[in-house]
């Protein structure tokens, strides 16, 4: 097997060690009894992320961690596979994969480098995972060589407009204004964070999207609701009810 990437040799071990403070979470996704996205929970009813018939299609979670997102496919009739670069979190998936009685494949390995042959899956989803932890000019052409013709990839991930608005501190919510230039924005790192994020533009997605062989079919702006809350810091429900501070793409493979 070839040597790991540095960022993914690095978010190997942020996540191993920061697998712990996902428990809780991937327990409570696991046990909901309809899926809620992102960091405010947004219900599916609102968001419209999956497809409608998910019965009989193979499917692939990439950056799964503790593969609740796998198990509502799963539970939808799909045959899910989930990959990550942590077995800590797939310590979490595999543990609540008895506690639920549903079984399915996890894989230890970099999204970036899949071990299935071409054109294995119909459908491909990240949330939080490949789509901000690997690089999108390696993840997003690795999708597409798994996808077959007209299969769908789907990721949610921060807005673009957010990463723009984020203070360097840790623990600071995003700022009313732009701190950063937009142009270039590609590998990110945080003063106070080892992890290493990747951020593109709208431009570059759509670029990057279409170079890899994907129409993009929407871009959902996510907005959550009034009493929504989330256990993170970096964005106050006030500004997320004024601007999108997620963004959902959704991207079909060319036939
Ligand atoms: C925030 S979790 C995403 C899982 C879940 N949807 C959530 O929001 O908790 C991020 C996951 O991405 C995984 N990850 C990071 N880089 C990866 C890569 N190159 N390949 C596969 N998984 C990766 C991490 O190990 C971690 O489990």
């Amino acid at each position: 097997m070839s040597a790991l990437p540095e960022h993914v040799r690095r978010n190997r071990a942020v996540w191993d060690d920061r697998a712990r403070e996902y428990v809780a979470a991937g327990e409570e996704s696991w046990s909901a009894a309809t899926p809620r996205w992102g960091i405010w929970g947004v219900p599916e009813s609102q968001l419209g992320i999956l497809p409608e018939d998910l019965a009989g299609k193979d499917a692939i979670e990439l950056g799964c961690g503790t593969a609740y997102v796998s198990a509502w496919l799963a539970r939808r009739g799909a045959r899910v596979v989930g990959i990550d670069n942590s077995q800590a979190q797939l310590a979490t998936a595999r543990r609540l994969q008895q506690q639920h009685g549903l079984h399915f494949p996890l894989l230890h390995g970099n999204a970036e480098n899949v071990p299935y042959p071409d054109e294995s899956f119909d459908f491909a989803i990240s949330e939080y995972g490949a789509c901000l932890w690997a690089d999108p000019y390696r993840w997003i052409p690795e999708a597409a060589r798994l996808l077959r013709p007209g299969g769908q990839l789907v990721f949610l991930t921060n807005s673009f407009l957010l990463m723009l608005c984020l203070p360097p501190e840790e623990g600071i919510p995003a700022a009313n204004r732009l701190l950063r230039p937009a142009f270039g924005v590609h590998r990110v790192e945080w003063p106070a964070d080892p992890g290493v994020e990747f951020h593109l533009s709208h431009g570059e997605w759509i670029r990057l999207l279409r170079q890899s062989g994907f129409d993009v079919e929407e871009l959902l702006e996510v907005r959550p609701g009034g009493d929504a809350t989330t256990r993170y810091p970096f964005v106050t429900l006030e500004w997320a009810r004024m601007w999108p501070c997620e963004e959902v793409w959704k991207a079909c493979k060319r036939a």
